[in-house]
């Protein structure tokens, strides 16, 4: 009998430190069945048995399978791709484009013929590139491709926040838009703390500190971990991202989506406050900056425009 109900189903292109936190993220939600991808060849099959072993303890329903075959993603109803070196200590995101490229080519190539009715959000870094490279290799319209930064990046700024104050993370929201770099842009008058303006609670270069260490933030870890890079706060972000998609939350987040207009930017996918549900992005909150905060995104989207033409370079 042909089942009546599916569960859906999450594909994980790189099987890695974020591949492995995004499969128990996805399991402990109850998000749908699993299928871990990796080139390594018994990895993501030993990562899929390891967690398949978590589902009676969580009490969850789920498929969970590993494979390094393509076919096997087929049907997948979102991918969240982190194939891809992380940095070492000592290297900026942009470091990682020659040879990230190459692996996002190839992904792309593959998510093309097998997947292609996937919502697909990005990790891999540097993620406005890459991002890029698979919008650009599968044809993809506006909304399935994204980049997950922006929930990321907002969540470390929320994070400062909250502890400077001595306040519950819970009633401090942020917004960080632009690139994923050393110039994204937290937008300061979109910061509240439980509705209450953050310039009315910090002084200014208190602000600018918390900016400063969130723009860095990333780079703290690396130097912490000495290998790898930060695995449990990208995974956290991109199902954050992935299950206001499945069940149609129409969560406000940033992410990296195509602008054709907004904000002034044309042609570029950049950070940006986004609205995901059952349609992908389903719309771009197109509102009014302050001329500085609007002067620094079009600034973090040059960036992102000389990497898209180092991108095309290497295509
Ligand atoms: N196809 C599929 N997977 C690949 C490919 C490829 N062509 N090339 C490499 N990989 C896999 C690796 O085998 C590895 O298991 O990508 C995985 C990456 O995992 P990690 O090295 O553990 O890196 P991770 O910490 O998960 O970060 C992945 O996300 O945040 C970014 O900067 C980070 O670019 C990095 C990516």
């Amino acid at each position: 009998m042909t089942p009546k109900f599916q569960r859906p189903k999450i594909g994980l292109i790189g099987s890695g430190q974020i591949g492995g936190q995004l499969a128990l993220l996805a399991v402990q939600k109850q998000l749908g069945d699993i299928v871990l991808f990796d080139i390594a060849a018994d990895m993501p099959k030993g990562k899929a048995l390891d967690i398949s072993h978590v589902l009676p303890v969580e009490g969850v329903d789920a498929r969970i399978s590993g494979t390094s075959d393509y076919a096997d993603l087929k049907g997948s109803d979102v991918l969240i791709v982190t194939a891809g070196l992380p940095r070492k200590p000592g290297m900026s995101r942009d470091d990682l484009l020659d040879t990230n490229v190459k692996i996002m080519k190839s992904v792309a190539e593959n998510v093309k013929t097998y997947c292609p009715d996937a919502f697909i959000i990005v990790i891999s870094n540097p993620l406005d590139a890459m991002v890029y490279t698979m919008a650009k290799i599968t044809g993809r319209p506006k909304t399935p491709v994204v980049g997950m930064a922006g929930v990321l990046d907002s969540s470390r700024f929320r994070f400062f926040v909250a502890e400077r104050l001595g306040v519950s993370v819970a009633d401090v929201t942020a917004f960080v838009l632009g690139g994923h770099g050393d110039d994204m842009v937290p937008v300061v008058p979109f910061c509240s703390v439980g509705g209450i303006p953050l310039t009315q609670l910090l002084s200014q270069s208190e602000i600018d500190a918390i900016a400063n260490r969130t723009r860095q933030a990333g780079g703290e870890v690396v130097a912490l971990l000495k290998t790898g890079s930060a695995f449990m706060s990208p995974a956290s972000s991109a199902i954050c991202m992935a299950e206001s998609y499945l069940r149609d939350k129409k969560r406000v987040l940033p992410a990296a989506a195509l602008c054709e207009g907004e904000f002034g930017l044309h042609g570029l996918h950049v950070g940006v406050p986004t609205v995901i549900g059952a349609g992908g992005v389903e719309r771009i909150l197109d509102v009014k900056l302050s001329s500085s905060d609007q002067a620094a995104l079009a600034a973090s989207a040059e960036h992102v425009r000389d990497l898209v033409l180092e991108v095309d370079k290497r295509l």
